[in-house]
């Protein structure tokens, strides 16, 4: 009775309390970024570069994830894997003609933030969050309340800015209010005032699309100048590893690359014939220098929304979530741009700052994935999951590691990525010709290139299948990433789904033990050990999760 009476007084004060306010989200995402922010030296950093003070800062008061992988490494597919908090596997989007709204079922999803929505919070965006037209309209009226744009935006939620002079791929530039990125802040801004005005009470869900550091990079020249070219080193890893399979190449030039004026002058050679697509080192290092100040330009405007936030005094009653779609080739095995399975392209920074309810600082090494970020940020909030879509949505709350739960089971994070050759069967593709051309990446030498050997065969133009869909696929790539190995194998695939019984097109398997290895730093050869036979066992297992993933 006693015991009863002191568990009554120790409750009451809390009983008289009103109900907690719900926290506010800004979810923040930025197009192409890799895992490369120079975060509390826990990241790999390139000389330093590039600067992301205010990205820090977030990390420092938040929590860091620095094993997030994107489900597939393109901005359509992966945003909408993200934004449905379903699988691109679940989706069947992956490529930038299929929504998830068109998949069986698709059309009654609940997008985060329509989940927010549906909670009556006020649901607004400003810039690329879905990417254009997938799913069209940005998925109004399902996921947003209102417009709340500047009616002269593209598709309404997109600024655009000028194009460099003489349309080259980078650029310095004075005129600061005309950069995309910077009127996407200054639109969330005045949704803010919107949101947070007196007739308004509802908690809000803003969401923050940065297009840097996609390309253009166009940039504030005191931006540019203060990234010096030599500070830039060249990609560790330039050369196509020599025992991986073709399949998994892509090639460093494409139809929106060749749009740069500059890209063309920049190859050594004839860059519309893949046989000799190339940049020379130099323009590789100014590529690098163009990417790097697009970084640390983005990161100023995730700073000033940060800042908006502490003025208005938002800060502890917000919920703050920051990654890129996922990452990006500078030169690393002979690519650029995503379109892979590789680390590079997959992995990219992710940070939550969730002021109640974690200590910051935090970091979790374990692999985390993009499609866990519906699960955490509405667990963050206290929403419940729709009861029916809870099997339909994937991925898992990472807010038991966010408070410091050690995860006894082994972490995975899945990605895929399709491969059209043109319906030509990869095995009658002549890739062990004797036709090798002595070639050399930046064509300063003689050594033989393997990249040579692969781009010779035009099918690999099209590799991407940007534009294809199912019925025109060929290849999927099923990737698993652990704490210490990534595996990936080729199947056959197109309308029918995996095709489990035809020959693989090959497997690949790369060590990340002991610790972590430096992706951007390494040297030259990242071995594909996948047919080793001291690692036979390793596949097997990997394999057999793969085979789990995808319902063999
Ligand atoms: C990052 O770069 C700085 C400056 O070159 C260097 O001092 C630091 O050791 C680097 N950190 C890592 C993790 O490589
Ligand atoms: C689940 O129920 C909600 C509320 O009735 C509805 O809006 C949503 O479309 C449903 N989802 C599916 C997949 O049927
Ligand atoms: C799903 O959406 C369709 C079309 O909008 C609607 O007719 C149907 O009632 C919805 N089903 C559920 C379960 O919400
Ligand atoms: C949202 O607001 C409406 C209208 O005030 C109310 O009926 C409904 O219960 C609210 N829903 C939630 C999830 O709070
Ligand atoms: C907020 O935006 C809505 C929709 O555009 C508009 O009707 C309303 O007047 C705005 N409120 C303020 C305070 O700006
Ligand atoms: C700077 O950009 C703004 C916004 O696009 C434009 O209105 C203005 O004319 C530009 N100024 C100059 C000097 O080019
Ligand atoms: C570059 O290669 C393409 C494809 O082989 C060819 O059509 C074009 O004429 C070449 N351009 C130059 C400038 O050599």
């Amino acid at each position: 009775m006693l015991l009863l009476l002191l568990l009554h007084l120790l409750i009451l004060p809390g009983l008289t309390q009103t109900a907690p306010t719900p926290p506010n989200v800004v979810l923040i995402v930025s197009d192409d970024l890799r895992a490369q922010v120079n975060v509390a030296d826990f990241f790999a950093n390139d000389s330093g570069l590039p600067r992301t003070s205010n990205l820090e800062s977030l990390a420092k008061s938040g929590h860091s994830f620095n094993h997030a992988y994107a489900n597939q490494a393109l901005c359509g597919p992966s945003r909408n894997s993200f934004l449905s908090g379903r699988r691109p596997q679940r989706t069947e989007a992956y490529n930038f003609v299929d929504s998830f709204r068109d998949v069986e079922g698709g059309e009654n999803w609940t997008t985060l933030p329509g989940l927010f929505k549906r909670n009556n919070y006020t649901t607004v965006g400003a810039g690329k969050i879905f990417h254009p037209g997938l799913p069209p309209d940005n998925d109004m009226p399902y996921s947003w309340d209102d417009r709340m744009s500047d009616g002269t935006w593209e598709s309404w939620m997109y600024p655009t800015e000028d194009a460099c002079p003489l349309k080259t791929s980078w650029c310095g530039t004075d005129n600061e209010t005309d950069l995309e990125d910077f009127k996407t802040t200054q639109q969330a801004i005045k949704l803010l005032d919107n949101i947070t005005s007196t007739e308004k009470n509802s908690p809000f869900f803003l969401a923050v699309g940065y297009r840097k550091p996609h390309l253009q990079w166009r940039v504030p020249n005191r931006i540019l100048e203060n990234v010096p070219l030599e500070s830039v080193s060249s990609p560790a890893s330039p050369d196509f590893p020599p025992s991986t399979p073709p399949l998994a190449y892509h090639m460093p030039v494409d139809d929106f690359l060749l749009k740069f004026s500059d890209v063309e002058q920049c190859g050594s050679a004839n860059l519309t014939d893949p046989a000799t697509a190339w940049f020379s080192e130099s323009c590789s290092r100014l590529w690098r220098r163009g990417y790097y100040s697009a970084v640390e330009y983005m990161d100023e405007q995730v700073g000033i929304i940060l800042n908006e936030l502490k003025e208005r005094k938002l800060e502890d009653n917000t919920i703050v979530i920051f990654f890129g779609d996922h990452g990006w080739h500078l030169g690393e095995f002979g690519m650029f741009e995503k379109f892979s399975n590789f680390e590079v392209a997959l992995r990219t920074p992710m940070f939550i700052r969730a002021p109640s309810l974690v200590t910051p600082g935090g970091l979790t090494t374990a692999p985390v994935e993009l499609v866990d970020v519906y699960r955490t940020v509405a667990d963050l909030a206290n929403l419940q999951i729709p009861a029916n879509e809870s099997s339909s949505i994937d991925g898992e709350s990472l807010l038991p590691l966010m408070q410091g739960m050690k995860d006894d089971e082994v972490r995975m994070a899945f990605s895929q990525f399709p491969r059209c050759l043109d319906g030509k069967n990869y095995a009658d593709l002549p890739l062990s010709s004797d036709d090798r051309n002595v070639w050399n990446v930046y064509n300063d030498g003689d050594k033989p290139s393997r990249r040579h050997e692969i781009t010779n065969l035009p099918e690999w133009k099209l590799s991407n299948c940007n534009e294809i869909t199912v019925e025109g696929m060929d290849w999927m790539g099923l990737s698993v990433r652990t704490q210490d190995w990534r595996y990936t194998v080729w199947h056959q695939f197109g309308s029918e789904g995996i095709n489990w019984e035809a020959a693989i097109g090959g497997e690949e398997l790369y060590s990340y033990y002991p610790g972590d290895v430096d992706i951007f730093r390494s040297p030259n050869n990242f071995e594909n050990v996948a047919g080793d036979p001291v690692n036979a066992d390793v596949v097997n297992e990997l394999r057999g999760y793969i085979e789990i993933q995808w319902n063999k």
